[in-house]
């Protein structure tokens, strides 16, 4: 980002200004021959050459031709998305707009237009709307607006009448925002992996780590800093990056980093993992980190946030705006990162070809597999209705569902205000299994993994005092469907992805739980979304 980068863009005489949303695809082709014919360009972006563009037809026809005209004969040599709003010097009161691949929206209002991407920025001013489609162009002027081809025949389209509220809008169909990012795993899950796997090399592409793969290569020690969810993301990633690169790692809160004199020795490596970017006790620690001299790299999903900034070297999740209070989307994204690091460093090291590439076979099938889960909701919406009486719940997991377990306890005990505790399932009868009756039931994580005989020999602990188990297990499992009292279904995966779909329905039945609750899902009390103070 920069002044210059910024919308609107101009042409060489400032006399025509464009904003787009979109992207020109062969904006280089384009700018490469306008810069022969003398144009001059200020920015870096591929929106400047539409400008150039518009202002070399109307310089052809030495001005005799009409704005609309001029973009409409200017688009045909473009290639890409777009939705643009363009305005020229020489025609004030008029707006042109047109679409290709990216949104775009007329508000008709009480004597004024507009144009947005999107209704939520509509609803304020006006319910009328006009959705434009591909290759239409809308001309906007105080007197009326009108919609034609881009072969100027007038094309007739029908004002609809938006009903819904701005929340509504906002909310994408769903009574909260929590649903909303829920649902979007998977797109999070494809935006995460988007423009960065590397089949044939089994490997991937990250430009934090691309650009000094000589001090990446190197590293010795990993510690991950951060807080609440993002550190649990950080305890399934210490897994990941154990089992694919060999390097010691561990997980600290950042709380207790900033403060405790822990020693980093030469070539570490310090991951911060943060949602919004801005929660103090991560900001502080990549900060002693820094001052004890080691790599540092930030995961954070808010593009430009401060931990993006004082990291200096980040991944970013590209997970979109997290509105509810309750991490869910963020924490899929980044268990999804951590899978990219694990694989490009273990790809410097000793994992196999074959091996990265199971994992990115695996990694792509993830979306529709986490899709298959949300289709499922409603089984977990009568589990959730049945046992939302209960004020108590253990969830339990081992090796890479141990964070989910701690994950799935804390989003129920945010959002419903539910006691539960999340455990390492081996520590069960360490203690806590001295609590279990049957109205205390336990959440046992069981997909077919290494562990899994082991979370058998857990759920039968259970029931042999009386507990009551609700399983995650996986697809086509008859074992836990005969001694768990509910079971729910994950399709199957490699060990290392299950968590990621495995947490799923657990943010599930939180939410589902405490709907039945009544309680404030978005907005839980006493919650912030980012803890910017210590
Ligand atoms: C707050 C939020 C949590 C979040 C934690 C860390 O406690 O309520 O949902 O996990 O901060 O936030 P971060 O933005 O650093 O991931």
């Amino acid at each position: 980002p920069s002044v210059e980068n910024t919308h609107p863009h101009t042409d060489c005489g400032s006399t025509i200004f464009v904003v787009h949303n979109g992207i020109i695809e062969n904006h280089a082709y384009l700018a490469d021959a306008l810069k022969r014919e003398g144009h001059w360009f200020s920015s870096e972006t591929d929106t400047e050459v539409l400008a150039h563009l518009i202002e070399r037809v109307i310089t052809a026809k030495q001005g005799s031709i009409v704005l609309e005209d001029a973009v409409a004969e200017a688009l045909r040599h473009v290639q890409g998305s777009y939705g643009i709003a363009v305005v020229a010097k020489s025609e004030p009161g008029k707006i042109v707009v047109s679409r290709r691949g990216s949104p775009l929206l007329l508000g008709i209002g009480d004597r004024e237009f507009f144009a947005a991407s999107d209704t939520a920025a509509l609803v304020r001013h006006t319910r009328r709307i006009v959705y434009l489609d591909d290759n239409e162009l809308g001309i906007l002027m105080p007197s009326g607006y009108e919609v034609r081809n881009l072969r100027k025949k007038p094309v007739t389209k029908s004002v609809e009448l938006f009903t819904g509220s701005l929340q509504d809008v906002e909310k994408g169909g769903f009574d909260h925002f929590m649903a909303k990012e829920i649902f979007e795993s998977p797109d999070v899950i494809r935006n995460a992996l988007r423009g960065r796997v590397l089949y044939r090399d089994g490997s991937v592409k990250l430009g934090a780590l691309d650009s000094a793969s000589n001090e990446f290569a190197g590293i010795q020690r990993i510690v991950i800093v951060s807080c609440g969810t993002s550190y649990y993301a950080g305890l399934a990633g210490k897994y990941m990056l154990e089992e694919l690169t060999g390097i010691p790692s561990e997980v600290v809160y950042a709380s207790e980093f900033r403060y405790a004199s822990f020693p980093l020795m030469k070539h570490a490596l310090v991951i911060a993992v943060s949602q919004s970017g801005e929660t103090a006790d991560t900001l502080e620690a990549v900060r002693e980190a820094k001052r004890k001299g080691a790599l540092t790299l930030g995961i954070v999903n808010v593009v430009g946030s401060s931990i993006a900034r004082e990291a200096g070297r980040g991944i970013y999740n590209y997970a979109g705006p997290e509105i509810s209070v309750a991490s869910t989307k963020a924490f899929i994204s980044q268990l999804t990162i951590f899978v990219l690091i694990a694989l490009w460093l273990g790809r410097q090291r000793h994992l196999s070809l074959e091996a990265g590439q199971e994992i990115l076979r695996e990694l792509q099938q993830l979306p529709n597999k986490a899709a298959r889960i949300l289709s499922q909701s409603p089984s977990v919406a009568v589990i959730a209705e049945k046992y939302a009486a209960n004020n108590n719940f253990l969830f339990l997991g081992r090796m890479y569902n141990w964070p989910t377990a701690l994950e799935g306890a804390l989003k129920l005990k945010e959002i419903s205000y539910v006691h539960a505790e999340g455990l390492a399932a081996g520590e069960i009868k360490h203690g806590p299994i001295a609590l279990i009756t049957e109205h205390f039931p336990s959440i046992v994580i069981a997909p077919n993994d290494s562990v899994y005989k082991k979370m058998i020999s857990t759920i039968r602990e259970i029931k042999a005092r009386q507990g009551t188990v609700i399983a995650i297990a996986a697809e086509g499992n008859k074992e836990i469907q005969k001694i768990a009292d509910e079971t729910f279904l994950i399709p199957q995966t490699i060990p290392l992805l299950s968590p990621i779909l495995a947490v799923i329905p657990l943010q599930l039945f939180a939410y589902h739980t405490a709907r039945v609750r009544g309680c404030d899902i978005d907005k839980p009390r006493n919650l912030a979304k980012s803890v910017t103070v210590e």
